[in-house]
């Protein structure tokens, strides 16, 4: 049977024929913002039956709600913060009855680039505190509620930085790095329990988490564009999103303690032997 396409330009170049996450109810934290919201946007084109916003910017989390109707739901929840991750997945349970998707997506960056000797140590604690203190928490509470139900999905954002060198900062990097080994770690653990634990690692998107200061915005995505390996695509929140669909999805149903890259092969190419041979320009 041929699958339909998921990009169907006559609604937010997302196709709602197939609804890939039927009856699911899912929790994006992050999802206010960026790649989060293109993942809310798609999991409810996607037939997912509640979908849940999980952030601290409330004004943009609740206009999404707004706008996309009773399905989706925001909730206010400060990733780090134990209580709140609690609090947003006994809310989920309490307001519909399940938990099938938990994306802990919400992460922050320190800065563009340092060197160590000019990173203090309060950015290190800062980012491993959000990027993986969230993801740890959340992944807790989520296991906490599906290992009865014996199955469930768990995902994470990480990074291509942690595929290859040189994409972030220090800090950054361990934090990927971390989500990653917790990604694999989880997946041997919960397996026994039907729940599949995977990560969705981009390339450079240009989202909120950009700090426009020292670039302007037409200057970064130039530069992001000239540095993929991908000639002519740059990389986009829905592309995202549609990663987590599928690993979210039943179709991946045999699919756990992956480390999906979506870096059009960035991290496994040097490009430098071709350039020698005159092969690349
Ligand atoms: N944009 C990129 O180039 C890129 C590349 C690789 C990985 N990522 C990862 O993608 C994920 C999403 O980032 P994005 O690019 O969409 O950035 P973004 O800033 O556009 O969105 C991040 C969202 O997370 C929320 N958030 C941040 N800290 C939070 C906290 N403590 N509690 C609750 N919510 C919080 C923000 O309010 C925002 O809505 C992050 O984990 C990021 O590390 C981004």
């Amino acid at each position: 049977m041929a699958i339909p396409p998921l990009v169907d330009a006559k609604s937010c170049n997302i196709a709602s024929q197939y609804r890939w996450l039927e009856g699911k109810v899912a929790i994006i934290t992050g999802g206010a913002n960026g790649i989060g919201a293109s993942i809310v946007h798609l999991f409810w084109e996607n037939g997912s039956n509640k979908v849940v916003i999980a952030d601290v910017q409330d004004e943009l989390g609740q206009a999404i709600s707004d706008k996309l109707g009773e399905n989706v739901c925001f909730i206010h929840c400060e990733v780090s913060k134990e209580e709140d991750i609690s609090n947003l997945v006994d809310t989920t349970i309490a307001k519909y009855g399940q938990l099938d998707i938990m994306h802990n997506n919400a992460g922050i960056v320190d800065r563009h680039f340092g060197n160590i000797l000019d990173t203090p140590k309060s950015d290190l604690d800062q980012v491993l505190w959000v990027n993986l203190v969230r993801s740890f928490l959340g992944a807790k509470h989520a296991a906490r509620v599906m290992v009865p139900r014996d199955k469930g999905c768990i995902l994470f954002t990480g990074s291509a930085c942690s595929s290859i060198a040189g994409l972030s900062t220090h800090a950054y990097a361990v934090s990927k790095y971390g989500v990653l080994g917790l990604t694999k770690n989880l997946a041997g653990e919960l397996g026994q329990y039907g729940i599949r634990v995977n990560c969705v690692s981009p390339y450079a998107v240009i989202t909120g988490i950009c700090d426009p200061s020292g670039y302007d915005a037409a200057e970064r995505v130039a530069a992001v564009y000239e540095m993929g390996n991908l000639n002519g695509e740059i990389l986009k929140c829905e592309d995202v999103a549609k990663a987590a669909l599928y690993l979210a999805s039943e179709d991946a149903n045999y699919i756990s303690g992956l480390n999906l890259v979506i870096d059009g092969g960035f991290s496994v190419v040097n490009p430098t032997m071709m350039r020698a041979f005159g092969l690349l320009q």
